[in-house]
Parts: structure tokens; sequence; C-alpha cells
């Protein structure tokens, strides 16, 4: 596999194409964002840690027969995946009141929900990620209601698995957010891509209670680095 031209920049990650059309190189970097990208930082040593925890989630799910675009771990910070037509949607699944739906619901943080909470916001920088509903996303043809059902059936496994795995670790699944493409080499197959880590779920220890995410450096909470790196000690070692 040989690394191409720079496809896309994006905030935590850089994209290339590669020798295959098929095929990308996604690498990780340190840099974090936060406050729809108000808030800039680098978190040494974040790129290496979601490289791996990603994969070791992908893996995972594979193994539970979940589709991704993983394809394999490249380098400490690179990881081979599927080309896909993605989804312009982030899609959001809650077990426990957390973050915007402190606000939102006005219940405290840490609340447990009844049921888990699927959210979407539709990803535009210009618009500022606004929420949508799947009546939003078929009306202006962001995916189509198959696809959505396909999204929210996936989306909701993906919690159940990753709740299961997460707790025989002493972590507590808060929430998280995926995103999907389509497999257009394929047959237009709807698949889990991007990445699964830190930056993008709520993980906290069990007992204390204690943040171990991305929500430390949105906070100004200190220990950040030592939160990423507690969190592949715990899943990987
Ligand atoms: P952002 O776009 O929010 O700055 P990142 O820095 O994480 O996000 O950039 C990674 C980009 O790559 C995202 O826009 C994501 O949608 C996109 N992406 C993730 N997986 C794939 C894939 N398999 N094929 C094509 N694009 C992908
Ligand atoms: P929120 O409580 O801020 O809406 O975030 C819900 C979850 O989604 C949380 O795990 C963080 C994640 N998330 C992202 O990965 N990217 C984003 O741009 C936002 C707003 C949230």
């Amino acid at each position: 596999m040989v690394k191409g031209n720079l496809l896309y920049e994006g905030k935590a990650k850089s994209v290339y194409e590669t020798d295959d059309p098929g095929l990308l190189l996604v690498y990780f970097k340190d840099d974090a964002t936060a406050a729809n990208g108000a808030k800039h930082g680098v978190i040494p040593g974040k790129g290496v840690v979601n490289n791996k925890l990603s994969a070791f989630f992908f893996k995972q799910l594979k193994d539970r027969g979940i589709k991704s675009h993983f394809v394999e771990t490249v380098g400490e910070r690179e990881m081979l995946v599927k080309r896909l037509d993605m989804i312009k949607l982030e899609i959001v699944v809650r077990n426990i009141v957390a973050g915007s739906l402190v606000g939102r619901l006005g219940l405290p943080e840490g609340t447990p929900l009844n049921v888990p909470v699927i959210e979407y916001d539709y990803k535009s920088d210009e618009l500022g990620d606004p929420m949508l509903n799947r009546w939003h996303i078929m009306a202006i043809d962001v995916a189509t209601i198959d696809e959505v059902n396909r999204i929210e059936h996936v989306a909701l496994s993906v919690n159940t698995i990753l709740r299961d795995i997460l707790r025989a670790k002493n972590v507590d699944l808060i929430d998280f957010k995926l995103e999907f493409g389509r497999d257009v080499s394929g047959d237009g197959e709807v698949l889990l891509a991007d990445e699964i880590s830190p930056d993008n779920c709520r993980f906290w220890d069990v007992v204390t209670h204690e943040k171990l995410d991305k929500d430390r450096f949105r906070n100004d909470m200190g220990g950040v680095e030592e939160a990423y790196q507690e969190m592949l000690r715990r899943l990987t070692l």
C-alpha cells in the first residue's frame, strides 16, 4: 500500500488516498478542538491512543457481526479503511444524561435514561452541526428511510456490545457519536466508519465516576493525557 495525496484535512484526522482507489489511509492527530472549533489544543499521544482504541473496537464489533470501514492498522497513528461515500450525519446514542442533554432536558448529569436515546446532528461546519430528526433527514435527502432504519439498528447494537465490553473493564458508556458511509465500490451497503475513541465517547469509571474522555479537555479539568492512556490500558492491556 502506497500513501497518496492528502484527500481531507480534518480537525482530528488527516485522510490520504492510496494506490488502491477503494482504500484510504487515516492518520490520527494529537490536535483537539471543542465548542464547534472555537477551542483548540493538543493532547500529546491522543492520536496513538485513538488509532489503537478504534482498531480494538472495530475488531470487537466485527467479531460480533457489525461491519465497519476498518481494514487494518498500518502504523502507530495510521489505519487503512474502505473508502466510503460518507453520510453527512453524526449519530449520537445516549444511556445517561451528560453534555448538551443536561441543559436540553433540565436533568442533572448522571441521570440514567429509561431507554437509549438516538439523536442526529447534520455534519455542516457552516451551520454549526444543527440537530435534525429523521423527517429532516429524508426531506433534504441526507439519507433514505431504509438507511436511517439500518443506521438506528446498527447504532443500538453497537451500544449493547460496547456497554458490555466496557462494563467488564469497570467503565460506564455514557454516550457516543458514530458516523456511517455507503460502500459505493460494492452495493452501497451502509457501513460504520470514522473512529470510536475517547474523542467521541463519554467514558466514566463505574465506581468513582471519574471522567476518562475528552470532557477533561472540553471542561479544562486537567489529567487529559492520563485519561486517554488509562482507557487504552484498561481495554487493551
Ligand atoms: P472533521 O471532519 O469533523 O474535522 P476528522 O478530523 O475526524 O473530522 O476527519 C476525518 C474525516 O474523514 C471526517 O470528515 C469523516 O467523516 C471522514 N471519514 C471517516 N471515515 C471515512 C471513510 N471510510 N471514507 C471516507 N471518509 C471518511
Ligand atoms: P453532546 O452531549 O455534546 O451533544 O455530545 C454527545 C456525544 O457525542 C459525546 O460523546 C461527544 C460526541 N460528540 C462528538 O463526537 N462530536 C461532536 O461534534 C459533538 C457535539 C459530540
